[in-house]
C-alpha cells in the first residue's frame, strides 16, 4: 500500500508490524486520514505485540504525530491485552525522543531504539578499539586494490557509495586516484565516522559526505550509485545479506557492487608456521562466537549471486611483509592481537593459558614479517557483481 508520494506504509500480518518510511508531514488530519484507517484496521487484527516500525521514518511533523499517537492511546485504553512496540533508530534520533513520552504515558507502549545493540560485533567495531587496525589494514591492501579496483568498473566521474565505510580513508584514497564525481561514505561507528571527517580535513579532500546509519536499512534511495563499494564489512555483520539487498537497491541498475572480505585462517608465515596457523584457526572460532564469519572471503561469489547479482568477477590477493615496509605489516598484525587476543578474549573468558598461545601466534607472524629471509601473507578476496538492467 502505497498512500503518499512522500511516505510509505504497510502492514505485515505474519509480523504484527506496521512500517511507516519517508516523510510525514500532512498540512492537517484528512489528509492523512487514509493511513490512520490502516493503522486502526491493523491494530484491530492483531493480539499481543503489534510493532509500528519508524526506523525509516525521516520526518514526522506534529499533525501527524497527534493522529498516530490519539490511535495508539484510544486503543491501548481499550484494550489492556495489547503490547505496542513502537520501533525507532538512533539514525533518526528525534524518533525516540519524540515517542518516549507516549510510553511514560501508557504501561503497554515501549520504545525501542533497535539499532542500540544490533549486532553481536557492535561494540567492539564502534568504540574506537578497531580505529588502528583500519588504519594499518587500509595501509597496505591499498597497494593492491587500486591496481584491482579497475578491473571491478571503477572509473573516473562515477557516483559512488562506500558504505560501512569505518574511518574513511579508502574513501579519500579512491576520491585522489579516481575521481569520482562524489562518494558518500556511510557507517554506524560515530567514532569512525568523526576520525573519517577528519582525514578527509587534513587531506584537504571536501566532496565525501560522510553519512551516519545502519548499512541494512539504508536511508538513502535507490538506484542512484553507479559503483557500490562494502568492504572487509559483510564478515562483521551478522546478516551479510541484509547489507547485500541494500547495497542491490541503491545501485543503478548495469552499476557495480564491490565487497572484500577475508579468510583469516589462511594468514600464513614462515618461519613458526605450526603457531601462525594456530592462532588463526582460534581467531576464526573467536569471530564465529561474536556471529562475525572471518572466513566469508571465498563465500562471496555465492552471496553475490544469492543478491541477484550477474557477471560476477572474483579477485584474491595476498597482502605481505614484502608489500613494502615489512612493519606496515607488522603493524597490522600487532593491532589484531591487540584487540583479538585483548578485550575480545577477555569478554569471552578465554584463560590466561589460551591467551598466552593466543599471542604467541601473533608474535610469530611478526617475527615472521620482519625476519630477514622470512614471508608473512593475509589474504583477501575481492568480488563484484553488476546489478542486472
Ligand atoms: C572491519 S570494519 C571495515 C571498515 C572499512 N570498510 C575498512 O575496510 O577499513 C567494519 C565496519 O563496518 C561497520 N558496520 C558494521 N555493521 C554495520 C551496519 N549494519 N551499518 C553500518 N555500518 C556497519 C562498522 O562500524 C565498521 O566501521
Amino acid at each position: 500500500m502505497s498512500l503518499d508520494r512522500s511516505y510509505q506504509a504497510s502492514f505485515n500480518e505474519n509480523n504484527q508490524e506496521f512500517v511507516i518510511a519517508g516523510k510525514l508531514r500532512p498540512r492537517n488530519e484528512a489528509e492523512i486520514r487514509p493511513l490512520a484507517e490502516a493503522l486502526d484496521a491493523a491494530l484491530g487484527k492483531v493480539r499481543g505485540t503489534f510493532y509500528l516500525n519508524v526506523k525509516r521514518l525521516a520526518r514526522l511533523n506534529n499533525v501527524a504525530f497527534r493522529v498516530i499517537t490519539n490511535l495508539v492511546s484510544q486503543v491501548c485504553d481499550k484494550r489492556s491485552d495489547l503490547r505496542v512496540e513502537v520501533v525507532t533508530s538512533s539514525v533518526m534520533g528525534w524518533s525516540t525522543r519524540k515517542f518516549l513520552p507516549l510510553a511514560s504515558r501508557l504501561p503497554n507502549v515501549s520504545v525501542n531504539e533497535y539499532d542500540q545493540d544490533f549486532y553481536p560485533g557492535q561494540s567492539y567495531l564502534e568504540e574506537g578499539g578497531f580505529i588502528p587496525i583500519l588504519r594499518a589494514q587500509t595501509k597496505l591492501t591499498w597497494t593492491h586494490e587500486r591496481h584491482v579496483l579497475p578491473r571491478h568498473g571503477l572509473r573516473p566521474g562515477m557516483a559512488m557509495a562506500d558504505v560501512c565505510c569505518g574511518i574513511g580513508d579508502f574513501a579519500v584514497l579512491v576520491q585522489k586516484e579516481f575521481s569520482p564525481a562524489s562518494i558518500i561514505a556511510l557507517d554506524h561507528s560515530r567514532t569512525s565516522l568523526d576520525y573519517a571527517r577528519k582525514v578527509a580535513a587534513d587531506f584537504g579532500v571536501s566532496n565525501i559526505e560522510y553519512v551516519y546509519g545502519d548499512a541494512s536499512e539504508m536511508i538513502l534511495e535507490d538506484s542512484q550509485f553507479d559503483f557500490v563499494t562494502c568492504r572487509h564489512s559483510l564478515q562483521v555483520f551478522d546478516k551479510p545479506e541484509l547489507i547485500l539487498k541494500e547495497l542491490y537497491r541503491i545501485c543503478k541498475p548495469g552499476g557495480r557492487v564491490y565487497v572484500t572480505n577475508e579468510k583469516n585462517s589462511h594468514c600464513l608465515g614462515e618461519p613458526r608456521a605450526d603457531s601462525i596457523q594456530w592462532t588463526y584457526n582460534e581467531v576464526a572460532r573467536l569471530w564465529a562466537d561474536y556471529k562475525m564469519d572471518i572466513e566469508l572471503g571465498p563465500k562471496s561469489r555465492r552471496f553475490l549471486i544469492d543478491a541477484g547479482f550477474e557477471d560476477i568477477k572474483m579477485d584474491s590477493f595476498m597482502v605481505t611483509n614484502l608489500d613494502g615496509d615489512p612493519q606496515g605489516f607488522a603493524d597490522i598484525i600487532q593491532s589484531w592481537e591487540n584487540v583479538y587476543a585483548g578485550e575480545m578474549a577477555r569478554d569471552r573468558g578465554d584463560s590466561p593459558e589460551f591467551v598466552a598461545k593466543f599471542r604467541q601466534g601473533f608474535q610469530d607472524h611478526i617475527y615472521a614479517a620482519l625476519h630477514p629471509k622470512g614471508y608473512a601473507g593475509w589474504p583477501i578476496w575481492a568480488a563484484s557483481g553488476r546489478k542486472p538492467l
